[in-house]
């Protein structure tokens, strides 16, 4: 009898291999309890239909029933440091200006003017400023939102300027992250985001800089887009030169609550698909290292350290040299692995301290979407810190490694990008119109289209 004859659907792992909660747990300084919790149930094994990618009545109801309700991180608290500083957010056809007061509070108002429509400042565009004034007939607010001018005032006796502040759009912030949400009942932010404040307790990304920001144009739907980062499935195939230090089949995969789910995935173990002339501890860290022993460049293991714990030394000594901090009380899981949160619905974000990404997807009409990817890093100690960075744009054909800082996993990304558009073009010429899904693997994908359909049959919101 085959072990998936034993288990129920869902109960089946990679087999003959270490779970990576296993595997990091004994690492040498353990793991870090968050990352050994494990929250996973069987969500079904139903097709997923293509519609949900191609059409634009399912992108509509997103729009209407989604987007409106769910919280998204706009900005970073350093893109609007000093009173007066601005900065617009987008997704589809909303809109949202977060502005810093002369009181330093913060504020966000829609981006429309009240007299005809117009928008106060472009689209994706950030900046100083002293009020807020249209660009068509000059109506301007005070940057906590009040008509404070209005040309021809005689002419407008309708208008009371007391009844005339700018509609105020909900925020809370976490971890440095302005998050914001259209939905003036929507529940607060804390709760939205489930275990992730509990989680991040130690993390601190409030105290990270952007080092890089990129936005990338892709060839696909805002999920397809995301969902090529849900899943260490496709390193095999996609990134197949990374699986002599890449433990993918026996990644783990978590979901907790309607929001967050997670998966984690170790650097320095051999994907459990190399089953012949699997690589020595003192191979894999040559090739971590980036010396082959062959080339006699290799670095001698230490007796008794395995390859990744090693090498996560070695990385914290590379960063320790480059931020002036010590970094020796994080764990060996911390400090190399692929540790990704997502945030329904469109945020990923990674605590590591090599892999300390973060990403975000904004639908670009049905078949396109924009991708923020950013790189977060420990903040100086003391002197100042860098301003956020003007993001660096790509477009669908520009690969990545254009962009200085991302000349490594650029290149991975790029591989990434090829899928998408192929994926499009498939979903549109199936003979199937569905995808099967994995089970184990592949259910933060599934996860993501139950927690989208919870918003939109307005069960939760
Ligand atoms: S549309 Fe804004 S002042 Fe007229
Ligand atoms: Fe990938």
């Amino acid at each position: 009898m085959s072990l998936n004859e034993e288990t129920k659907p869902g109960d089946a792992r990679c087999p003959d291999h270490p779970s990576t909660k296993e595997l990091i747990k004994n690492d040498k300084g353990g793991a870090p309890k968050p990352l050994l919790e494990e929250s996973y149930n069987f969500l079904g094994d139903e097709d997923i239909p293509y519609e949900r990618y191609t059409s634009e009545k399912f992108a509509n109801a997103e729009d209407e029933h989604m987007w409106s309700k769910v919280w998204q991180w706009a900005c970073r608290e350093e893109h609007i440091p000093e009173p007066g500083d601005y900065y617009v957010y987008d997704v589809g056809d909303r809109s949202a200006i977060i502005v810093r007061t002369e009181d330093n509070e913060i504020k966000v108002y829609y981006n429309s003017c009240l007299h005809r429509g117009t928008q106060l400042k472009p689209a994706n565009s950030s900046g100083f400023c002293k009020e807020l004034k249209c660009p068509f007939h000059g109506w301007s607010w005070s940057l906590k939102g009040e008509l404070e001018f209005l040309p021809c005032d005689w002419d407008f006796p309708h208008v009371n300027k007391e009844e005339f502040s700018l509609p105020e759009i909900k925020f809370d912030i976490w971890c440095g992250f302005i998050f914001i949400n259209f939905d003036e009942n929507a529940k607060p932010l804390s709760e939205y985001l489930g275990v992730l404040p509990r989680h991040f307790e130690n993390w601190k990304l409030e105290d990270r800089y952007i080092e890089t920001h990129v936005i990338k144009k892709l060839p696909a739907n805002w999920k397809v887009s995301a969902e090529a980062f849900l899943e260490a499935y496709h390193v095999l195939e996609t990134h197949s030169e990374g699986v002599y230090t890449a433990g993918d089949a026996n990644a783990d995969y978590d979901i907790f609550g309607d929001h967050i789910s997670r998966f984690v995935h170790t650097i320095g173990y051999t994907s459990p698909h190399i089953t012949e002339n699997r690589p020595s501890e003192q191979e894999i860290f040559d090739i971590l290292m980036g010396k082959r022993t062959e080339e006699g460049a290799g670095q001698k293991l230490p007796e008794g350290t395995s390859a990744r714990e090693a090498y996560a030394e070695h990385v914290q000594e590379t960063m320790k040299e480059k931020f002036k901090q010590d970094f020796s009380h994080l764990t060996v899981t911390e400090t190399i692995d692929s540790i990704e949160y997502f945030a329904f619905p469109n945020a990923f974000f990674f605590p590591g301290l090599q892999l300390s990404m973060v990403y975000r997807f904004r639908p670009n009409g049905v078949d396109g979407a924009l991708f923020d990817l950013l790189f977060l890093r420990p903040k100086p100690i003391d002197g100042p810190c860098p301003p956020p960075p003007e993001p660096f744009a790509l477009e669908i054909e520009d690969s990545y490694t254009k962009c200085p800082g991302t000349e490594f996993l650029g290149a991975v990304y790029d591989q990434d990008t090829n899928n998408l558009l192929s994926q499009t073009k498939g979903f549109k010429s199936s003979f199937k119109k569905g995808q099967s899904l994995g089970n184990y693997q592949e259910a933060r994908t599934r996860h993501f289209h139950q927690t989208i359909d919870k918003y939109l049959e307005n069960i939760n919101g």
